[in-house]
């Protein structure tokens, strides 16, 4: 049974958090593999004989939620409900609330979220639909409320607590994993945990990539992110020794800011020809101080394409070695390559190694699809067969073609 962690995060305003460890799953969103897992995290707030409860978790786990719920508070109580983001990793729970609560509380989201509650759910009574910045006086604290769309979806808000400084972000600040802590207070633990919140950011929101730091840059110039004393995300780590550390990684993804050296290698061999290339252009990097991470489709090996979606962010620049297959790019690569055009399109150089029997295709058509992203395309060295030296030389040039472009290691 996933673990569940019921913590008292503050004595006044009396606050929870409740948080579920979702060891079970393997495909978020039925696609990214995260063998790593994720918490779905909730929050309740008790301020003079009112229960706020901000989010729920996933529907399966519906049952430990209402339990966990019910440890420290009576369901009964719930005045009101915050749902920041109507994805049902965050409200599926929200029906077996409402019954136990007696549909008494009153919901609070925005106009979007008011919609999706009534076509996932049918909740339609005792919504009320937020205006960006709206804020409401319950009990002795005052909620702000500040719509962020596309983070994730076009109904997201977050929660700022005026008087507490205190940000819920439900899946803003969030990241995947399972961290052995509730907050940022071991470095080790946040040093581990970042790799997983740039995996998320990249394949949950990386498609609005420029709403990140649109959304982001928005906050900060309500002079929320200056003063946060707290963040609350609906996964992963809370943020409370460095609060705003969370809203710089997110920055830092959604820019691309590259780490020095790093260059992301993917590619497919089937029988090793498009290997034997990548080797030379692996040792070239190397010879130039350059620090290449490998990805290898074999028939051997598959990594996950999560993963290195992952990698696509901090890197300088990326090589793709693909081979032609039934006159089109490798499989593996050509999905891989579709879903870094949607989920980690950045202005990064890519240098293109193809590898053909009897006809090149596989350069010249991720060519095609690197030129109408926002990736520079710096050659492609189309390869027939076995790597002679005259390719060897030809490849060496690319990838000296393609560090020129980059600073010193
Ligand atoms: Fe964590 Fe967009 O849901």
């Amino acid at each position: 049974m996933p673990k569940v962690w019921i913590e008292k995060l503050l004595e006044e305003p009396e606050l929870y958090l409740l948080r579920i460890d979702d060891d079970k799953i393997r495909y978020f969103e039925a696609t990214w593999d995260i063998p790593e897992g994720i918490t779905y995290n909730a929050y309740v707030m008790k301020t003079d004989g009112n229960v706020i409860l901000f989010d729920t978790w996933k529907r399966s786990y519906a049952d430990e939620f209402l339990k966990a719920l019910s440890s420290v508070v009576d369901p009964k109580d719930i005045t009101h409900i915050v749902v920041h983001h109507t994805e049902p990793d965050h409200s599926g729970a929200l029906p077996v609330v409402l019954e136990a609560n007696g549909y008494r509380a009153k919901i609070i989201g925005t106009t979007f979220a008011k919609r999706l509650l009534n076509s996932f759910y049918g909740i339609m009574e005792n919504v009320h639909a937020i205006k960006d910045g709206e804020e409401l006086k319950i009990g002795s604290r005052t909620l702000k409320f500040i719509t962020l769309p596309w983070l994730h979806w076009p109904d997201t808000m977050i929660t700022y607590v005026v008087e507490d400084k205190i940000i819920l972000g439900c899946d803003v600040g969030g990241g995947y994993s399972i961290p052995p802590a509730i907050d940022d207070s071991n470095e080790e633990v946040v040093e581990r945990y970042l790799p997983y919140v740039t995996k998320y950011i990249v394949t949950v929101i990386g498609h609005y990539r420029k709403h990140i730091i649109q959304n982001i840059e928005k906050i900060k110039k309500l002079g929320i992110i200056d003063d946060v004393k707290i963040v609350l995300p609906g996964h992963g780590l809370i943020w409370r020794r460095n609060p705003k550390r969370i809203f710089e990684h997110y920055v830092k993804v959604g820019a691309g800011v590259p780490k020095k050296g790093k260059v992301l290698v993917i590619y497919d061999s089937m029988y090793g020809f498009v290997e034997r290339s990548i080797l030379i252009a692996v040792d070239e990097l190397k010879k130039h101080g350059f620090n290449p991470i490998i990805y290898s489709f074999t028939d051997k090996d598959a990594p996950a394409v999560s993963d290195i979606l992952g990698e696509v962010p901090d890197s300088e620049a990326l090589i793709l070695g693909a081979s032609t297959y039934e006159a089109n790019i490798h499989p593996r690569i050509r999905y891989t390559l579709y879903e870094i055009l949607d989920k980690a399109n950045y202005e990064k150089p890519v240098l293109i190694l193809g590898t053909f029997g009897w006809a090149g295709v596989a350069g010249r058509e991720i060519e095609t699809l690197i030129k109408k992203s926002m990736f520079k395309h710096v050659s492609t060295i189309e390869v027939n067969g076995r790597t002679t030296p005259e390719d060897e030389m030809r490849i060496r040039e690319g990838v000296r073609k393609l560090i020129s472009l980059l600073s010193e290691p």
